[in-house]
């Protein structure tokens, strides 16, 4: 997919396509997928869900100009997918039908990616502007795809989307010191170091805004008990007509945003290596695969440290710490609270080493003051 890191960021150039153009028979997909958060609320969807003739992906690979449309595939297959495997208020299901386990496995082989609802199919593609000529923000955007018949969850998808927006300062600034990098290191100022270390401040303050925002429009009651459900891990799941053996899939997650760890390896922060944190770096197997390149193009660039003023560096990682911190209090509202395991969403001890991951923020500032702990 065509990446436009300057003016995007981790979002595609173009808006998401908001129905499939590839023929009458995709047109399914489009219709059962709208009607998704009635059909869950059924006792028998998935008895209907089995019978839905789900035509295969029609190429052998996804041509330039049909990529919006390959990306709608999977959102909606995603969703059709999960909902299926965790329909709330059903007994658990460990097999996904032939229907939907084919085409699904095939267009995830495709786009280089696990055969599961991720973030990208959550956020990333899902969603359109009511004003093309107004930005991508809250208030100008809808999702396309839902689980269920509340604004909540579409609020939950959307500041996502508008993070993901405001990110494209940060990837910007990071991809441009990159560049200059791959000329020669000779040729980065300590000037060009301090200025993108400003762009990111300036970014970070503002997701940190659309961040708080979370509450606003989200009942953690609803949350919680209706739709995360929905975004949970596929455990011991056998792939009908694709494979015998039971597999499991991480669920749909924050953690695989590309944003936080652009910036961990941009910053070069030395998080412990523990389970948790080799959970993290797994979550990077379920995104974007472009995505993923860039990520280890910025682990390999030289650590920027030593070029940037104290102030400014710090700066940036304080930020980090904080979006961490708010971040925190929105798992602790939102699952910690209500949930005795302690388990995210992608079934890790997420509170212990959500609190790690501020605290390895702060320690790694050149003050060497380590500034708040959560408490
Ligand atoms: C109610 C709101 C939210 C809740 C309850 C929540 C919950 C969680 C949980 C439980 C984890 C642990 C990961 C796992 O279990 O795999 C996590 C990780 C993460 N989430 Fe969220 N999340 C929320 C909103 C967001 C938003 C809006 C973003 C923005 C992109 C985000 C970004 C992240 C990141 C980057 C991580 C990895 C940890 C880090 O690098 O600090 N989350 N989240």
């Amino acid at each position: 997919m065509k990446s436009c890191y300057a003016t995007r960021g981790f979002l595609a150039c173009a808006d998401p396509a908001s129905e499939l153009t590839l023929g009458e028979p995709f047109e399914v997909l489009d219709q059962v997928g709208r009607s998704l958060p009635s059909l869950l609320l059924e006792n028998d969807a998935r008895d209907y869900l089995l019978k839905v003739h789900v035509p295969d992906w029609p190429y052998i690979n996804i041509p330039d100009d049909l990529w919006p449309q390959a990306c709608l595939y999977y959102v909606r297959l995603g969703f059709i997918a999960s909902g299926y495997i965790n329909q709330v208020g059903q007994p658990a299901c460990h097999a996904l039908p032939t229907n939907l386990a084919r085409p699904l496995c095939k267009i995830a082989t495709l786009l280089q990616r696990p055969p599961i609802l991720s973030y990208d199919g959550y956020a990333l593609y899902n969603w359109k502007r009511f004003d093309l000529k107004k930005p991508v923000e809250l208030g100008n955007i809808d999702t396309l795809q839902n689980f269920v018949h509340l604004y909540d969850e579409h609020w939950f998808i959307l500041v996502h989307v508008e993070i993901e927006a405001l990110a494209a300062d940060i990837v910007d600034a990071v991809v441009g010191l990159k560049a200059t990098l791959n000329k020669g290191p000779q040729d980065l100022t300590a000037k060009q170091v301090d200025s993108a270390l400003d762009r990111v401040a300036v970014a970070m303050t503002k997701i940190i805004q659309v961040l708080q925002r979370i509450p606003d429009k989200m009942s953690d009651d609803l949350y919680f008990a209706k739709f995360r459900p929905y975004i949970g891990q596929f455990k011991d799941v056998v792939y009908q007509g694709v494979n015998i053996e039971p597999i499991s899939f991480r669920g749909e997650t924050g953690a695989q945003s590309s944003i936080m760890p652009l910036l961990t390896e941009f910053m070069k922060i030395p998080h412990q290596d523990n389970k948790l944190t080799r959970h993290l770096y797994d979550m990077r197997q379920y995104m974007p695969h472009d995505h993923r390149l860039l990520l280890a193009e910025v682990r390999a660039m030289q650590d920027i440290k030593m070029c940037a003023s104290d102030e400014k560096f710090d700066a940036v990682l304080e930020l980090m710490a904080c979006f961490r911190e708010v971040h925190y209090h929105w798992a602790i509202k939102y699952i910690a609270r209500r949930c005795n395991d302690q388990q995210g969403t992608g079934g890790t001890p997420f509170m212990r080493w959500l609190k790690f991951l501020i605290e390895e923020t702060r320690a790694h500032k050149c003050d060497g003051s380590h500034g708040t702990v959560v408490a």
